[in-house]
């Protein structure tokens, strides 16, 4: 009987061990953040830490992080696969996530996603033969007021056309960066994973240099013009509720 693929890297190996010090560095400043009693806490920043080493989160970059953590690789695999964010194989220069939800797909989310699939010759999760760009369906970006919604790693290209999305993509493709309707400019999908990681990049793209939209602030002036404001929030609240004496 063959082997079955679960799409899964083998949890059973990789250790990280050749990964370069300066990343075992950048993982101990992540660590250290955290109390040391809580220092699992740490692997969602760890892992993006080993896609901006790696591309992708390999058999390896797990075997990095549990050994970090003091983890077992299942563990960490767990997390690893659970959360889209988190890519199992390498992933192209630019990852374009093309929101086909349903707000998005009404106003032709879906459309984009084909056109973009038709004219780079890959489907869902697959990349260009030349690294460039790696295709995805994404379940609502969070930026249903703009919808149809497409995202170049994270950054937002706003009420998208399926021509729009084309000529966006083989921009990337000739190496420009097309200027994101929102958010910073353009970077790689390492550099971004980096930044994800936690580290601040002085380079002018990595900064954002927009403001919120319109459709974003309208509901802020609404309330604004009724009054409405939220409850007052005291810091000093305790984020479990302390036990209740028994006595
Ligand atoms: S449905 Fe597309 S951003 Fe929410």
């Amino acid at each position: 009987m063959g082997e079955i693929s679960l799409g899964l890297p083998s949890v059973l190996s990789g250790s990280g061990d050749d990964f370069p010090e300066e990343l075992r560095q950048a993982a101990r400043e992540i660590i250290d953040r955290y109390p040391p009693d809580r220092s699992r806490s740490a692997l969602l920043p760890l892992l993006h830490l080993v896609q901006s080493h790696e591309g992708y989160v390999s058999a390896d970059g797990i075997g990095f992080c549990a050994s970090m953590l003091g983890l077992t690789r299942a563990e960490v695999a767990a997390v690893a696969t659970f959360y889209t964010m988190y890519k199992r194989k390498p992933t192209g220069d630019f990852l374009v996530s093309v929101c086909t939800n349903t707000m998005c797909d009404a106003l032709g989310g879906q459309r984009v996603f084909d056109e973009l699939s038709e004219h780079l010759g890959v489907g869902h999760d697959e990349t260009t033969p030349d690294g460039t760009i790696t295709l995805e369906h994404a379940e609502c970006l969070a930026a249903c007021d703009y919808g149809p919604v497409m995202t170049v790693n994270y950054e937002f290209f706003d009420k998208v056309t399926p021509e729009q999305a084309r000529d966006i993509v083989e921009r990337l493709r000739k190496g420009e960066r097309p200027q994101p309707t929102r958010g910073a400019r353009l970077c790689t999908f390492k550099e971004i994973s980096r930044q994800l990681a936690g580290f601040a990049e002085d380079r002018p793209e990595a900064l954002a240099d927009g403001v919120a939209g319109d459709a974003t602030l309208a509901g802020v002036r609404l309330a604004q013009a009724h009054g409405v404001t939220a409850p007052e929030y005291d810091p000093t609240t305790p984020i479990v509720p302390e036990k209740e004496s028994s006595s």
